[in-house]
């Protein structure tokens, strides 16, 4: 059987190291990030994939110096600014995952407005990962289901609340987890939600990452046999 691409999860890492190598400052490196952004995105909302998550700031992310910090959050709300246009152009509905709460209100309310001026769309979904950890997502999750959780009679029900209460509830699980930039590790990205993910690696730094590169990846997947399992 064709193997189904409904969810690719990408964690764009390796800005940083792409500025370096040509003696720029690292936040140089997050703004060409910015742009593969909106290729990739629009070549998986032309190519009938139906969920793109990218995985753009980490709960761990704050430890870096506040200059950095501070650079990602103002291209954050300039990206989500601009790009207003490219997800009506493309049917692209956006959504974000993650601990939102600890953003400034303007931030908050710019991520609400526009994925509440795209929550019609229906090519593809975005999903940007902003604050987000995995061990976080869960741990909220449990928070804020105490009383489902206690009244359930065994770990079965247990995983349908916690299915029902991640950010990622009403998203299918990820099919294909790439990481750029060479590392090999999912520094707490989507940790349930990659349960049955193929996973790739890629030393390509984010900023160089293409197209091209994509579809060669694509093109592997789809020869992989997925068990979930069973025989
Ligand atoms: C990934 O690139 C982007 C974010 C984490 C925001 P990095 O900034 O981690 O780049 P490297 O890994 O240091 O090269
Ligand atoms: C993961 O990259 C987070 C994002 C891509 C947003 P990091 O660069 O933060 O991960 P580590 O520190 O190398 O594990
Ligand atoms: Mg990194």
């Amino acid at each position: 059987m064709m193997q189904e691409l409904k969810h690719l999860a990408i964690i764009m890492d390796g800005n940083g190291r792409w500025a370096q190598n040509r003696g720029k400052r690292r936040i140089e490196g997050h703004k060409m990030g910015a742009n593969v952004v909106r290729t990739i995105t629009t070549w998986c909302a032309q190519n009938a994939i139906s969920t793109l998550t990218l995985y753009a700031f980490s709960t761990e992310n704050w430890k870096r110096p506040k200059y950095e910090v501070d650079f990602l959050m103002k291209m954050l709300k300039n990206y989500l600014d601009q790009e207003l246009e490219t997800y009506q152009k493309n049917n692209i509905r956006f959504f974000a995952i993650g601990d939102i709460d600890a953003f400034s209100s303007p931030l908050k309310e710019k991520i609400f407005e526009v994925q509440e001026k795209t929550s019609q769309n229906n090519a593809l979904t975005q999903i940007l990962a902003l604050n987000y950890g995995g061990k976080n997502e869960l741990s909220r999750a449990i928070l804020h289901n105490k009383e489902r959780i206690s009244q359930a009679s065994n770990a079965q029900e247990i995983e349908k609340v916690l299915e029902d209460s991640l950010d990622t509830r009403g998203i299918p699980s990820v099919d294909l987890l790439l990481r750029t930039g060479g590392e090999q590790r999912l520094s707490n990205f989507l940790l349930w939600q990659c349960s049955y993910a193929e996973l790739f690696f890629t030393p390509t730094l984010w900023p160089d990452f293409t197209i091209v590169e994509l579809n060669a990846i694509i093109d592997q997947f789809l020869k992989r046999h997925r068990r979930f399992g069973g025989l």
